[in-house]
């Protein structure tokens, strides 16, 4: 019985050193240590010894068990932390290894056209204004001396939100003239990019929805030299040094005189060309003296002030600017046309 104490302890701590895990090891345990196990099979035949024998038998039996169990506990443990050693190693970090870069975005060309035309008279002194696109006639045409009646004013032309046709979409940047001259101290020098609607189907070149720049000055002795001068030098800036300009008589009913700027075709340098429509000249905006009427509306003495303004439109620059042939395209925001930018 002796051996088969010392084979079984021997053959049980040798299994259980070889355990490839938690589940192997408690497969031994049953067979060595289980009610059907081994060594418990040994124990039964302890009734056969002799009453001499049996104290020291029992002794060892004992001892062997208390080995095993010890065994089991020290590899138990040592499986265990090899288990998590592996996880721990199988999930590190690698806080070396390069991120993946996340896909930035840049400026719309538009806003790239407006930043410039915001920069450049901005550093003329220029305040650049913020207004609601959602207007009152009384701004947007009333007190911009287009009558009751004004083809302007028809609902063929304009997105009206009541009957009476006095709340609206601003249909042109113009509003912010008067909103400038009614709240600001004198002399006035602004520009107010934004939205403006208008009822016009899609197509190559136009959109219900499109923006314009309004600029204005407003001060003692402002002449129309003052206009012109300021005009051809932001074309300048925006175009390149030498762009030719000419200014045609035109009619808006808040300005007067009135005219139309356009600049030399880039294209054919002003020979005519399918650009310009073989017109040699791009029609780039509209401007003139702020109409004394106008001035007085807002409370502005039109002896003792006079004023200039100009609205330009913010797609048509962009699409000059970078040779874009299609307006939908601004719109649509295609990926892979933005990049382009
Ligand atoms: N508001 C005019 C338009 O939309 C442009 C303009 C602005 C003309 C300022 C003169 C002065 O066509």
């Amino acid at each position: 019985m002796k051996d088969q104490l010392a084979k079984i302890k021997a053959e049980a701590l040798a299994a259980f050193d070889s355990a490839g895990g938690p589940a192997a090891l408690d497969a031994l345990r049953v067979k060595y240590l289980g009610k059907k196990g081994e060594l418990t099979a040994v124990l039964k035949q302890m009734g056969r010894l002799s009453p001499q024998e049996r104290p020291a038998m029992g002794q060892l039996a004992n001892e062997v068990r208390a080995a095993l169990e010890n065994a089991i506990e020290t590899t138990s443990k040592r499986l265990e932390q090899a288990a998590l050693d592996a996880r721990l190693k199988a999930e590190t970090v690698d806080v070396t290894v390069p991120g993946t870069a996340p896909a930035l975005g840049h400026k719309h060309p538009m806003y790239i056209a407006l930043d410039e035309i915001k920069d450049i008279f901005v550093g003329m002194g220029f305040t650049v204004l913020d207004g609601p696109e959602v207007e009152l006639a009384t701004y947007n045409f009333d007190k911009l001396n287009a009558e009751e009646g004004h083809p302007s004013r028809d609902w063929s032309d304009t997105f009206y939100f009541d009957e009476d046709s006095r709340v609206m979409l601003r249909s042109q940047t113009s509003p912010m003239q008067v909103r400038a001259m009614e709240t600001m101290p004198l002399p006035i020098r602004i520009i107010a990019p934004g939205r403006v609607y208008r009822k016009d189907e899609v197509d190559a070149t136009h959109s219900p929805m499109f923006h314009q720049v309004e600029g204005m000055v407003i001060d003692k002795g402002v002449t129309m030299a003052d206009l012109k001068g300021t005009l051809n030098t932001v074309v300048e800036q925006l175009y390149g040094k030498g762009t030719k300009t000419r200014f045609r008589p035109h009619h808006f009913p808040f300005t007067e005189p009135s005219c139309e700027m356009d600049v030399q075709c880039h294209k054919c340098g002003g020979v005519g060309c399918p650009t310009c429509k073989g017109e040699g000249w791009i029609e780039l905006l509209g401007a003139g003296m702020v109409h004394p009427k106008v001035l007085e509306m807002s409370g502005i003495d039109s002896e003792v002030y006079t004023g200039w303004a100009f609205g330009i439109g913010l797609e048509r620059t962009a699409m000059r600017r970078f040779k874009i042939a299609d307006l939908r395209l601004i719109f649509e925001n295609d990926v892979r046309f933005l990049e382009q930018f």
